[in-house]
C-alpha cells in the first residue's frame, strides 16, 4: 500500500521517484499488505471490485494496479468482463502479470498495460468502470487523475477509489497513529527492509485530503454523485462516483458521507 526513497517521512510525489518507490519494494509488497491488514486488504479489494458493478463482457480498468490485486478480484467477481490493470512500474507489472498467469484456468480475462494514470493511453470512455486501491494518494495532481479516469469511462460508469483516510473519532485517531505511526514502519523496515518506503504512509495519509475533501475532489473533477463509506475504525475509505450523464452536473459538490 506504500513506497517511498525520500528521506523517512517525506511526501514524495515526483513520477519518476515514486515509480522508482514502487519497483524497489514491488517482491515484498504483497506479503507487507497482508501483514499491515492482517489480510483484510482483500476483503476491501473485493468490496471495492463488488462497487464497481462489473457486468458480463463488460471492459473494466483497474489503474495503479500494482500487484493486481484488485484486477484480479474484479475478474473473478466477473469472468467474462476484459479487465486491464495499468500501473507506471515495470517491476509491479511483472509481478501481477506472474500471479495472473498463475491463476487456475477460467478465471477472468485480466491484461496489463504500463502507462501514467495522469495521461492513459485509452480512448474517451471506454470503460463500464474504473477502480483505483492505494494509487491516488502516490499522485501529484489527484484531481487530474480522477479527471483521467472520467474521461476513459463510459457514461454513468462508475470511478471507485480506495484509499487510507483519517479517522474522525477519538478510537479511530488512536488506532490510526498506532497502526500507521508504529506498526506499518516497523513490519514495512523487518519485511522489505525498506524503512524509507514504510514511513512514507504515514506522511502521504496526513498530507492528503480527508474522506470528504477527498469526494470533493472527485466531484470537482466531474464525476457525479459521489458518496463514500468507511472500515476498520474508519481508516480506510471506499469512494464511489459516477462519469457524468447521471443527472448531477459535472464539477457540482454532491459528495455524501457515510461513517461506518
Ligand atoms: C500503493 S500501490 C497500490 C497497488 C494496488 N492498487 C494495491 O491495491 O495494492 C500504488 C501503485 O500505484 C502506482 N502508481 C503511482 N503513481 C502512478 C501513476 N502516476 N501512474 C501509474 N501508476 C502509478 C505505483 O507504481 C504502485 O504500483
Amino acid at each position: 500500500m506504500t513506497a517511498g526513497r525520500a528521506a523517512p517521512g517525506a511526501v514524495e510525489r515526483d513520477p519518476g521517484r515514486v515509480e522508482a518507490m514502487f519497483s524497489a519494494i514491488a517482491r515484498r509488497y504483497d506479503l507487507v499488505n497482508r501483514l499491515m491488514t492482517m489480510g483484510l486488504d482483500r476483503r476491501w479489494r473485493r468490496l471495492a471490485a463488488a462497487e464497481a458493478h462489473p457486468q458480463p463482457g463488460e471492459r473494466v480498468l483497474d489503474v495503479c494496479c500494482g500487484t493486481g490485486d484488485l484486477a484480479l478480484a474484479l475478474a473473478q467477481r466477473c469472468p467474462s468482463c476484459a479487465v486491464v490493470g495499468l500501473d507506471f512500474s515495470e517491476a509491479m507489472l511483472d509481478l501481477a502479470r506472474r500471479k495472473t498467469a498463475a491463476r487456475a484456468p477460467g478465471t477472468g480475462n485480466v491484461s496489463y498495460v504500463r502507462g501514467d494514470v495522469l495521461g492513459m493511453p485509452f480512448a474517451d470512455d471506454t470503460f463500464a468502470a474504473v477502480t483505483v486501491a492505494f494509487g491516488v494518494r502516490n499522485v501529484p495532481d489527484v484531481r487530474a487523475a480522477f479527471a483521467e479516469m472520467a474521461r476513459v469511462t463510459r457514461r454513468e460508469g462508475r470511478v471507485v477509489c480506495l484509499e487510507a483516510t483519517r479517522p474522525r473519532g477519538r478510537l479511530g485517531r488512536r488506532v490510526h497513529a498506532l497502526w500507521l505511526g508504529t506498526i506499518v514502519p516497523r513490519l514495512g523496515r523487518v519485511v522489505s527492509g525498506n524503512a524509507a518506503a514504510y514511513s512514507y504512509l504515514p506522511a502521504s495519509t496526513r498530507d492528503f485530503p480527508d474522506a470528504d475533501g477527498l469526494g470533493a475532489v472527485m466531484a470537482a473533477a466531474g464525476l457525479c454523485r459521489v458518496r463514500y463509506r468507511r472500515f476498520v475504525f474508519g481508516i480506510v475509505a471506499l469512494h464511489v462516483g459516477e462519469a457524468a450523464g447521471s443527472e448531477a452536473s459535472a464539477g457540482r459538490d454532491d459528495t455524501e458521507g457515510q461513517a461506518r
